[in-house]
């Protein structure tokens, strides 16, 4: 077996400094907002996992489904020697892939990146040893702003899953793309897991379970706040709200202070006031419509070469090639 590498992109420092960035003004705007990404600490990741079993969370299984009803044919269409994973998180769904990768007979590398240096750590380490033959390479870092970073070749498959793209506006979507492409050359592959506009009363439980998975999570980014920044957030004070958005054809999360308050934020010099029943927003997940997304594809100057759904259609996965 060969040692995994671990490249940290992620410095502490970039990590904390971008926290704080992004915390100040989410917590100064008119309407409050913090980013998704800081959900995810240890414990954050292994809320996310917990709700991946969840009954009403339908995606990741049926992005399972998929990947194990096609994995062949995304080998063979894609021909990938590495396969780049963004957002890797455990890398469970990955399996699948590298199964098929390495049947075809074409695998050498996989490249998890994911911003939890914890989760990375251990599915690189368990890649590596389920798959002595392939060189893993993970890379500690932010999807959004580290692509250039990643290894080079020439017949790499880079794997965006889960539906993540979906925790993007529009306009980053965009550059998320183009970004993408950049680093690709002309017949290299994005394969993409989107999920697909379904109806309210099964998307929204699935970000309101029964149990409270959902809101422990929401609430886990007030935990990161409190450690990282020192504030002094009273976490069971705020309420898990999930909203579908039909407008913007976005699920949306907040948490909901359930009395007036101010919370202290030393590491900000900064006080946040909140009315009781003020709402701060923690994440936008968007849901796609299959045109839609070919047509996001296509702007970044990628062509639809393949496109998977469950009978359901409730979630895609797509093969696009760099063109
Ligand atoms: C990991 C971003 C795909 O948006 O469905 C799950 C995160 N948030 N439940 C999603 C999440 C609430 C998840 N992604």
């Amino acid at each position: 077996m060969t040692v995994p590498t671990l490249e940290v992109h992620l410095s502490p420092d970039e990590a904390g400094a971008a926290l704080r960035r992004d915390a100040r003004a989410g917590l100064s705007a008119d309407e409050k907002w913090l980013a998704p990404k800081w959900f995810y600490d240890a414990r954050g990741s292994e809320l996310f996992e917990e709700i991946t079993e969840l009954p009403e969370y339908y995606p990741t299984r049926t992005e399972r489904a998929l990947l194990h009803e096609h994995a062949a044919d995304i080998a063979s269409a894609s021909g990938a020697d590495t396969l780049v994973e963004l957002g890797s998180g455990s890398s469970e769904k990955t399996r699948l892939l590298l199964d098929a990768l390495r049947a075809a007979g074409t695998l050498r590398r996989y490249v998890p990146q994911d911003v939890s240096k914890s989760a990375l750590e251990a599915a690189s380490k368990e890649v590596a040893a389920e798959y002595p033959d392939v060189q893993v390479h993970g890379v500690v870092g932010d999807f959004t702003t580290r692509l250039h970073q990643l290894p080079g070749g020439d017949h790499r498959m880079v794997a965006f899953l889960g539906g993540t793209l979906g925790n993007l506006i529009p306009s980053e979507r965009a550059e998320f793309l183009r970004g993408v492409r950049d680093v690709l050359t002309v017949g290299e592959h994005l394969l993409l897991g989107v999920g697909l506009v379904t109806s309210p009363s099964v998307l929204v439980p699935a970000y309101d379970d029964a149990a409270g998975v959902t809101g422990e999570f929401n609430r886990n980014v007030l935990r990161v706040l409190n450690r990282e920044l020192g504030a002094d957030f009273d976490v069971e004070a705020f309420e898990h709200v999930a909203v579908w958005n039909a407008r913007d054809e976005w699920i949306e999360m907040r948490l909901r202070a359930t009395k007036k308050m101010v919370v202290h934020v030393p590491e900000l010099a900064l006080d946040v006031h909140l009315d009781a029943g003020e709402e701060i927003r923690t994440e936008i997940s968007a849901k796609f419509r299959l045109n839609g997304i070919a047509s996001e594809l296509s702007d970044a100057a990628f062509a639809l070469a393949e496109c998977w759904t469950d009978p359901d259609e409730r979630f895609g996965l797509l093969l696009a090639e760099a063109v």
